[in-house]
């Protein structure tokens, strides 16, 4: 599909606020993509579409990833906004017409993020994070280290997640611990040669 019929289609299902996002994130990846030398297009189509999922909510998202063959964890169970990434991947490819494996696997993961991030999955993981229309505290730092060392934004994003979890009381996802420590173990190796 062409890329301003997807921008069309998506215009016309999200919400105008997640819309912007969206074109944010598709900007802010293309930017990131520039820098670290990833493939422009993919990052620019994987940003834009990253939330194509989040009209599933509640019922409507077990249901739907039940009826792809997925099997839902308990976390996932009871936080089915969890789900909003594998509903993307598959609207994706069934609605939009994407066969590519990279944006797929980028679409996938950008709420949790897992261990071993390929570069697209990184860049669409921190885009989603640090696009302009977000603001917490803490953000500028990770702005900056957006652009000097992906690992280590990695890092302060999956912290902020935890810390925002931990905040609101709700159940942590195995996922996001495993996005920070990778990250973290990926830093520390850089720095010695005896692990
Ligand atoms: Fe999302
Ligand atoms: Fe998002």
């Amino acid at each position: 599909m062409e890329f301003e019929t997807i921008l069309k289609k998506l215009k016309n299902v999200l919400d105008p606020n997640r819309f912007n996002h969206s074109v944010n994130v598709m900007e802010m990846a293309e930017s990131l993509a520039k820098y670290y030398g990833a493939d422009i297009n993919k990052a620019r189509l994987a940003g834009i579409l990253h939330d194509c999922g989040k009209n599933y909510k509640g019922d409507d998202a077990r249901d739907y990833v039940k009826n792809m063959g997925y099997e839902p964890d308990e976390i996932e169970m009871l936080q089915p906004k969890l789900l909003h990434g594998i509903i993307g991947e598959n609207l994706a490819k069934e609605i939009y017409g994407v066969t590519d494996e990279e944006i797929l696997g980028a679409i996938r993961w950008h709420t949790t993020g897992k261990a071993g991030m390929n570069l697209l999955e990184k860049i669409i993981y921190i885009a989603d994070y640090i696009e302009p229309l977000r603001s917490f505290e803490g953000i500028e730092n990770m702005r900056k280290v957006a652009f000097e060392d992906l690992d280590k934004c990695i890092v302060y994003c999956s912290e902020s997640t935890i810390d925002f979890i931990l905040k609101k009381g709700v159940l942590l996802h195995q996922n996001t611990v495993e996005t920070r420590n990778y990250s973290l173990m990926l830093i520390k190796y850089r720095k010695t040669k005896y692990l």
